[in-house]
């Protein structure tokens, strides 16, 4: 472990499955800092519309009314961070395809994303902080000290998808997941509100042929060289 009295935010972004949340909790564990896990956040609210409407039609007028009744919370266990909705942990129900398939719509309206966004930047208020997600570099840690943007090929985020879903239990075809990794990298890219960019400060790293532990190599030298300047 990393033991240093200067606390920074770091901000990690990139496309869906880029390994953005891998490299956060390594980097967290490393470094001795919290982690946040944003496109968590979405997924909540993704899942909590979705109940309410089990059809599969997000109904937004009811959903906006009912931000002040979603509570979300998180909680570190060894299985990793845990998702907590309204006191229910959902971790494994928002990886499913059916909250993969809305939660670039859920996430591209103004007022739930001003909703998340005021939480999150006050998560970082004591710093020491890594979030991941979309739009951290730019809209929630403008001021972040250090910003990451982590891109890949959509075969390899696909694969990367998919075998994630594996271990969850889900099970969907190669096809469907890489569809939907195309679908949503349109939709994040597109959207009017706070759409996926890198910022211009970030550090632009393309992680298709490099493992894991390269690439957390990357991020920690450049973290480590920030919090010695
Ligand atoms: O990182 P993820 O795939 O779990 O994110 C799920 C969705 O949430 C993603 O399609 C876009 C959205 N998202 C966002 O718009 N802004 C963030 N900061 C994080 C996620």
């Amino acid at each position: 472990m990393f033991l240093e009295k200067k606390k920074i935010i770091i901000a990690i972004d990139g496309y869906a499955s880029t390994g953005k949340s891998s490299q956060a909790k390594l980097l967290a564990n490393f470094f001795n800092y919290s982690y946040i896990d944003s496109g968590a956040m979405y997924r909540a609210v993704t899942y909590y519309a979705l109940q309410q409407e089990p059809k599969g039609e997000i109904n937004f007028q009811l959903l906006l009314k009912s931000l002040v009744n979603i509570k979300i919370d998180f909680l570190y266990t060894i299985k990793g961070q845990q998702t907590i909705l309204n006191g229910k942990n959902i971790s494994k129900k928002i990886r499913s395809l059916e909250v993969d398939s809305q939660v670039s719509n859920v996430a591209s309206n103004e007022h739930i994303r001003f909703f998340l966004t005021t939480q999150q930047k006050m998560m970082g208020i004591n710093k020491g902080i890594i979030m991941d997600g979309r739009d951290i570099g730019t809209v929630v840690f403008p001021s972040a000290e250090c910003k990451f943007f982590l891109t890949a090929s959509p075969e390899i985020r696909a694969k990367r998808r998919y075998n994630e879903q594996l271990k969850f239990g889900i099970k969907n075809s190669y096809n469907e997941v890489l569809q939907n990794i195309i679908n949503r990298d349109y939709m994040d890219t597109s959207r009017e509100v706070n759409p996926l960019k890198k910022a211009k400060d970030a550090i632009a790293i393309e992680v298709s042929d490099l493992s894991l532990y390269e690439v957390f190599q990357l991020l920690k030298t450049e973290i480590v060289s920030k919090l010695k300047n």
